[in-house]
């Protein structure tokens, strides 16, 4: 290829020359290799991944397992369109999601190749099987950056301004943002009131007779790794299918172990009609698919989904490889360990550092919120991206989030090993004490 010789200041001109600035950049740094927790750029850098390609490498960069399948699938066939030669690697995976996915009914699944295609696909297929348009969708929530998939998504700048007119028929409710309840209720005693909204919602916004579909994350990704209880999610259950409603668990990023089960609503017991999967499931291949039950997921005739590229042969080997590493390897316990080592770990610093407002999350899936003051909890977004560019100045990839951005989360893959992450909590610790100094 060449570019082995180029370092990163001759890539940067080349980036800058010929790449627009609308796909944004968290660092400056190109990659040369990377592996486990860890990724190498072209300058000899080393980096300690806590972002994990924003929550796909949850298995690790090049699992040997992933690297393997995508070889030995290559060097048979790479394509031959799943609508024309069909191929082993993509039933055997809809077979295994079905199997993973919650609920004790009968599943199908087909796949795509990024997150917002799984997503139009889920709205397309419950709109299908319910014959009606509306789709609800929530404050904060993220979804994709396709017409219909950033019409779901609520923040306006970056991922909606000037792209408009958007798509029709799209509703929104709040979320159970309990640090920054809605509707100004005590967490201890609100019976997740705001899941109830949805009963006003269908007198004074749409008739539940003309919504097809509910579209939740369980955990906000991008809008701030938001955490709802239980009891919300299951009174949304509960009134999707008292009114014939889809409820769609949009999975993409709490999916695939990242919560410390293989899918986020485990955690609640909820089985929703249709989930969504990317990210993560093809262990850093382009891999989306949408699961759920047979009769919701057969709705749409023949042809009316599907795409040239969904359900790759070589996505689909990495996927395989993935479930039976998450088997193997046991990384839902690792994740587990993982999840309560960070809880612990930003607990006490919640404790000790007054910029932080509340520490969240399920899992390894955990954030911190910095707030300037924790009475009023005016979001710290300065002090939020100073500490992520402090921890990548020192070789810690950190990610921020939320509406305000004022949220630092951690999506590190879940081989990390405790070197690394102590190695990484370290640099992170470092940068809160600057900024508790004033010195950041
Ligand atoms: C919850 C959720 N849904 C959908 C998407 C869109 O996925 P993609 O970027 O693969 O289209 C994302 C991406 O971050 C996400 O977090």
């Amino acid at each position: 290829m060449g570019q082995e010789h180029d370092n990163a200041h001759d890539l940067q001109k080349l980036r800058d020359r010929y790449v627009p600035k609308g796909p944004f950049n968290v660092t400056r740094s190109f990659a040369a290799s990377a592996e486990g927790a860890v990724i190498r750029d072209v300058d000899g850098r080393e980096f300690i991944d806590f972002a994990g390609g924003i929550g796909v490498v949850n298995v690790g960069h090049c699992h040997p397992k992933v690297v393997a399948a995508i070889k030995d699938q290559a060097e048979k066939f790479i394509h031959t369109c799943f609508h024309i030669v069909m191929y082993e690697p993509y039933v055997r995976l809809a077979q295994k999601l079905c199997e993973l996915a919650p609920g004790d009914f009968d599943k199908m699944a087909l796949f795509a190749n990024s997150g917002a295609e799984a997503v139009e696909n889920a709205v397309k297929i419950a709109r299908s099987a319910t014959k009606r348009q509306g789709v609800i969708a929530f404050e904060n929530g993220f979804h994709g950056r396709t017409l219909l998939t950033m019409t779901l998504t609520s923040k306006v700048k970056p991922y909606k301004f000037g792209f408009g007119p958007f798509a029709p028929e799209v509703y929104r409710m709040p979320y159970a943002y309990c640090y920054r309840c809605p509707i100004g209720l005590d967490k201890a005693t609100c019976g997740a009131a705001c899941a109830d909204l949805l009963k006003d919602f269908f007198i004074g916004q749409a008739a539940a007779e003309n919504v097809a579909a509910l579209i939740v994350e369980p955990v906000l990704g991008e809008g701030g790794f938001v955490t709802p209880p239980t009891q919300y999610f299951s009174k949304l259950a509960a009134i999707c299918k008292e009114n014939g409603i889809v409820f769609v668990a949009d999975e993409v990023q709490t999916g695939f172990g990242r919560t410390g089960k293989i899918f986020a609503m485990e955690h609640h017991g909820l089985a929703p009609d249709l989930t969504c999967v990317a990210k993560s499931l093809g262990g850093g291949m382009p891999l989306s698919g949408v699961v759920g039950r047979r009769e919701v997921m057969d709705a749409p005739q023949v042809g009316g989904t599907g795409g040239t590229f969904g359900g790759n042969p070589l996505s689909c080997r990495a996927a395989l490889a993935v479930i039976e590493a998450f088997e193997e390897d046991k990384l839902l316990e690792r994740a587990q360990r993982l999840g309560d080592t960070l809880q612990k770990r930003f607990s006490s610093w919640l404790k000790e550092y007054e910029i932080l407002g509340e520490e969240r999350g399920l899992g390894p899936m955990r954030a911190l919120e910095f707030v300037s003051d924790r009475k009023t909890k005016a979001p710290a977004t300065a002090q939020a991206k100073a500490l992520a560019k402090f921890c990548v100045d020192r070789g810690l990839l950190l990610l921020s989030c939320g509406a305000h951005g004022n949220v630092i989360r951690t999506l590190m893959p879940l081989v990390i090993t405790d070197d690394q992450l102590e190695r990484g909590l370290a640099i992170m610790e470092e940068g809160l004490r600057e900024i508790s100094l004033g010195r950041l």
